[in-house]
């Protein structure tokens, strides 16, 4: 692919049609979820983002693979300024991810506000073995609902495709789909090696899932998170599905040639609340992990507390390995992955490329502005 491709995107309030009436929102380009952007594997993307909004802000891209003085979660976008964001989508990167404001304190308030959106990078598998799906994206939001609004959409009989992004700010999403199957087919920014049936999928905020349906008949597909029906899906017609028997190679990490095994301890207390690390609160200027680029790590993520703490890393993509010491059934590259009250998630870390300093933190975003977050540094 030749050429660097150019988007652009605002912050800006606005009033948003909801239930019925409207209601002020912070919004991407003023829709509720931001628009949705698309790239290619390949491809040399420039964001131009411009902040609108009475109040600095910035953008991250939530997963995507890129060096980290691009990501830089740090910087300051006053109001009227703007920031560009290029980067190379690396191959096999294709997968769903989503961008939203990053500014340290004020992330839980910004993307509770409405500032989020959904990224979809497509490759060769997607063309190869799902070109004949059609695909809807789902963006979970504060307000209970997908994509601002019980989302309703229309389908033509055969394979549904259907991206789902976790944008809440604090809920995990126990999610069902109601009127066919579902198939797990990949997980944050990356595939299953082929797709497995499942009876639901629980998202924690950050998390991403992509399910594939076989909808061979006309009737109603709901998705349902808890009570609440987030979309509707009109099928029309008739076909015969076909589901993908293969979907990617998923490299199997071999967990002995790893350099090094760090804890992470997510911790806390009320009043005031606040939140850590390994004890410590988040420190902008403090280094608290160092990796070797080239190397393997093995980390285990626990969770003393008794509410779900998402752990996120940027940049680097791992696999989970087992929680609570049972193996993770299938493997997956992610970059998010809940850690439930009482429970130990290991996972598998190879850090190949991008040096620099980075970020790892619990996605539940008042956790994360009150100082459940640090900084690895890669060299
Ligand atoms: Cu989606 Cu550091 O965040
Ligand atoms: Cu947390």
């Amino acid at each position: 692919m030749h050429g660097t491709s150019e988007f652009h995107l605002e912050a800006i309030e606005t009033d948003v049609p909801f239930g019925g009436g409207t209601t002020r929102r912070l919004t991407y380009g003023g829709t509720l979820p931001g628009p949705t952007l698309r790239f290619e594997e390949g491809q040399r993307v420039r964001i131009h983002f411009t902040n609108r909004l009475g109040e600095a802000t910035n953008l991250h891209l939530h997963g995507i693979p890129m060096p980290p003085e691009v990501d830089a979660p740090h910087r300051v976008v006053e109001p009227g300024e703007s920031a560009i964001y290029e980067f190379t989508l690396p191959a096999g990167s294709a997968g769903t991810y989503w961008y939203h404001p990053h500014l340290h304190g004020q992330v839980a308030r910004q993307l509770g506000a409405g500032l989020a959106g959904a990224i979809v990078v497509t490759g060769p598998i997607d063309r190869a073995a799902l070109g004949h799906a059609s695909e809807e994206v789902l963006v979970l939001q504060d307000s209970g609902l997908a994509n601002g609004e019980v989302a309703r959409v229309r389908a033509p009989a055969g394979l549904v495709r259907l991206r789902i992004v976790n944008a809440s700010t604090a809920r995990t999403w126990a999610l069902q789909l109601e009127g066919a199957e579902a198939f797990l087919a990949g997980l944050d920014g990356g595939f299953l090696e082929a797709p497995v049936p499942i009876p639901g999928v629980a998202l924690a905020p950050g998390e991403r899932a992509d399910l594939l349906v076989p909808a061979s008949r006309a009737g109603e597909i709901r998705l349902v998170g808890g009570d609440a029906v987030l979309a509707r899906i009109a099928v029309q017609g008739e076909a015969t599905v076909e589901l993908p028997e293969r979907l990617a190679e998923v490299e199997r990490l071999d967990e002995k040639t790893a350099v090094a095994t760090r804890r992470v301890v997510w911790g806390g207390a009320l009043d005031p609340l606040r939140f850590h690390v390994n004890g410590r609160p988040f420190d902008p200027r403090r280094i608290d992990f160092e990796a070797g680029l080239g190397t393997l790590e093995i980390w285990e993520v626990e969770n003393p507390m008794r509410m779900d703490h998402p752990f996120h890393l940027h940049i680097h993509a791992f696999q989970v390995l087992d929680r609570n010491g049972v193996p993770e059934p299938f493997r997956a590259w992610r970059d998010t992955v809940n850690v439930r009250p009482g429970e130990k998630v290991r996972i598998a870390v190879p850090f190949r490329s991008f040096p620099g300093v980075t970020m790892f933190h619990c996605h539940v975003a008042e956790h994360e502005d009150r100082g459940m977050m640090a900084h690895l540094a890669v060299r």
